[in-house]
C-alpha cells in the first residue's frame, strides 16, 4: 500500500466532509466529547516525495486535533482583486461606478511599478492564506509584469490559484487603460505562457492556473471581446472570470453599449465567453432568461455578499441559483468586500438569504427549494468549499475529503474556556466551545463566531502553507 502525502488515502475519525448534495457528512459525531487528542491518520510522509524537495516539516505526517478543533475542507475564494488590497476597509461611501473611478483604478494603476507589485503581492498571498482560502481566483491589474509577480507569489507560497491579468481597453482613466486590443491580447498570451512554465509540486498537477479576465463588458471594446473569445476557443479548458449584473447603473450602461445583445449575460455569450469554467462575479440582478442561459452554458457564480452590501449593489438570489443547479461559490471581492475572510462572507451570505426570506416570492413559499428561504448551515459550508471548487471545475480534486482527492484543509479551532494565552488558542474572545458541543454545534460556532484567529493551520495538497499551530 503506497502512501501519498498529498492525497487522501483513507478517511479516519474526526473529519468533516460535505457530500456533493451539500449535506454535512459527519464521519463521526462524537468529536468533542472525548478528552483525548485525536490523531488524524489520513496522511503519512513518503520518503520518495521528501527526496524531491519537500521539507519534512512541510509535509503532513499526522494532524493531532485537540478538543474544539476539527478538519474543514479548504475554503475557495472564487473572486478577489489582489491589487486592491491596499484599499481594504476604505472608500465605502461610493457605489460601483464612482468607486471604480475614484478609489479602485488609482490603486490598481500603482502596479505599473513591478517592485511594488512583488512586495504587495507577497503580503496579499500571505494574508489571504491566513484567512483559509486554499484556492483563490485573483484578478490582477492590467500589467503583465505585476501579474507574473502575483503568480510567482502564489506558486512559492503553495496556494492553489487562478491568476488573471485584467483586460480593459476603454472607459477607464487615460493613464490606466490598455492602448489597444492587440496589446491586451498579447500580454494575456504572455501571462498564460508564463504561468504554464511554473513548475508544479512534485506530487501534483499545477496549483497555479491562468484565467482569462475581461474586467467587465463596459471596460472591453467589441474588438477586445472578440479577440478574447477567440483566445478562449484556443484554450477550451481555460477558466474565465468577469463581473456581471452587479449594480443598476452598470447594467443600464452595458445595455447601451451592446444594444444588439438580449441582456448582460448575452453579451458574454455573444463572444464565446460564457461557458463551463466561466466565473461570474456578483450576479445580483439576473433576469429569468439570463439564469437559464447561465445554467445552459454551465458557468458558475461567485457570490460576493460583503461587497454587494458594502457598495450597495444588491442581493444575489443564491437559493434560486442552487435550485436551478447552477454552480455557486463565495467571493470576498476585496476591496469591494472589507476583508479576505471567507468566514465573514459566509456570515453575509447567510444574512443576504435571511433578508431575501423576509419578502419571499409567492411561488417560493410553496416549494421545497432554497429560493426565498434562509440558507442552512450545510449549504453555506458547501458554498465556501465544494461549491467554490465546482465553480473552478476542481470538484474532482478538492472541496471535501473524499478518498482520492488532494488534501486541502484547515484545522478549525474553537478553543474552550481557559487554555493558554489570551482566551486560549488563537485568542478570539467572541467564540468558545462548550462542554458537550456536538461537531455540528462546533461547526456553527466556527462559521458564525469565527475569524482568522480560529484558523489554526492551512494545508494545500498536503503541505502546510499557513498557520499559528505548532
Ligand atoms: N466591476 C468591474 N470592476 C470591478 C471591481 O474591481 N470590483 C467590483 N466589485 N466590481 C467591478
Ligand atoms: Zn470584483
Amino acid at each position: 500500500h503506497t502512501l501519498n502525502p498529498t492525497t487522501i488515502e483513507y478517511s479516519s475519525l474526526s473529519i468533516l466532509g460535505i457530500s456533493s448534495n451539500g449535506i454535512i457528512d459527519f464521519i463521526t459525531n462524537n468529536v468533542t466529547s472525548d478528552s483525548v487528542d485525536r490523531t488524524i491518520e489520513t496522511l503519512l510522509c513518503d520518503a520518495e516525495n521528501m527526496k524531491k524537495g519537500w521539507s519534512k516539516d512541510g509535509n503532513v505526517a499526522r494532524i493531532v486535533l485537540k478538543n474544539g478543533e476539527f478538519l474543514c475542507p479548504g475554503f475557495v475564494d472564487t473572486h478577489t482583486h489582489a491589487p486592491q488590497f491596499p484599499n481594504l476597509a476604505r472608500g465605502q461611501q461610493y457605489e460601483l461606478m464612482d468607486w471604480l473611478k475614484c478609489v479602485t483604478f488609482p490603486a490598481e494603476e500603482r502596479l505599473k511599478d513591478t517592485e511594488y507589485a512583488s512586495v504587495l503581492y507577497k503580503e496579499v498571498v500571505r494574508r489571504v492564506l491566513a484567512f483559509g482560502p486554499t484556492t483563490c481566483c485573483y484578478y490582477g491589474s492590467l500589467h503583465l509584469e505585476a501579474t507574473k509577480a502575483l503568480a510567482d507569489e502564489c506558486h512559492s507560497a503553495g496556494q492553489r490559484a487562478f491568476v488573471g491579468k485584467c483586460n480593459m481597453d476603454r472607459h477607464s482613466s487615460e493613464t490606466y487603460v490598455e492602448p489597444s486590443p492587440l496589446h491586451s491580447i498579447q500580454a494575456t498570451e504572455a501571462l498564460i505562457k508564463y504561468i504554464h512554465t511554473l513548475s508544479p509540486l512534485p506530487t501534483s498537477s499545477p496549483l497555479v492556473h491562468p484565467i482569462i479576465t475581461p474586467r467587465f463588458a463596459i471596460s472591453c471594446s467589441d474588438e477586445l471581446l472578440k479577440s478574447l473569445g477567440s483566445l478562449a476557443s484556443k484554450h477550451p479548458q481555460m477558466a474565465i472570470q468577469t463581473h456581471i449584473s452587479e449594480n443598476a447603473k452598470e447594467i443600464s450602461f452595458t445595455k447601451e453599449l451592446f444594444p444588439s445583445a438580449p441582456h448582460y449575460a448575452g453579451v458574454y455569450d455573444m463572444y464565446g465567453l460564457l461557458r463551463k469554467g466561466t466565473v461570474l462575479g456578483h450576479a445580483c440582478h439576473l433576469s429569468e432568461e439570463e439564469i437559464q442561459l447561465v445554467k445552459q452554458r454551465d458557468a458558475g457564480i461567485a457570490h460576493c455578499p460583503t461587497s454587494n452590501f458594502n457598495i450597495r449593489s444588491g442581493m444575489a438570489r443564491v437559493g434560486c441559483y442552487l435550485d436551478r443547479g447552477i454552480k455557486v461559490g463565495l467571493g470576498t471581492d476585496c476591496s469591494g468586500g472589507y476583508a479576505p475572510s471567507i468566514l465573514r462572507t459566509i456570515q453575509d451570505a447567510c444574512i443576504t438569504s435571511k433578508i431575501l426570506s423576509l419578502t419571499p416570492t409567492i411561488s417560493s413559499q410553496f416549494t421545497s427549494g432554497l429560493e426565498g428561504k434562509h440558507l442552512p448551515i450545510s449549504t453555506l459550508l458547501h458554498l465556501a468549499t465544494l461549491g467554490g471548487a465546482s465553480v473552478c471545475c476542481l470538484e474532482d480534486k478538492i472541496g471535501n475529503f473524499v478518498v482520492g482527492k488532494e488534501f486541502d484543509a484547515l484545522v478549525a479551532s474553537v478553543p474552550g474556556a481557559g487554555g493558554e494565552g489570551r482566551f486560549g488558542g488563537g485568542g478570539n474572545p467572541g467564540v468558545w466551545y462548550q462542554e458537550n458541543d456536538t461537531l455540528e454545534t462546533l461547526v456553527e460556532r466556527f462559521m458564525f463566531g469565527g475569524d482568522d484567529r480560529n484558523i489554526k493551520d492551512v494545508y494545500v495538497c498536503g503541505r502546510k502553507v499557513s498557520g499559528w499551530g505548532q
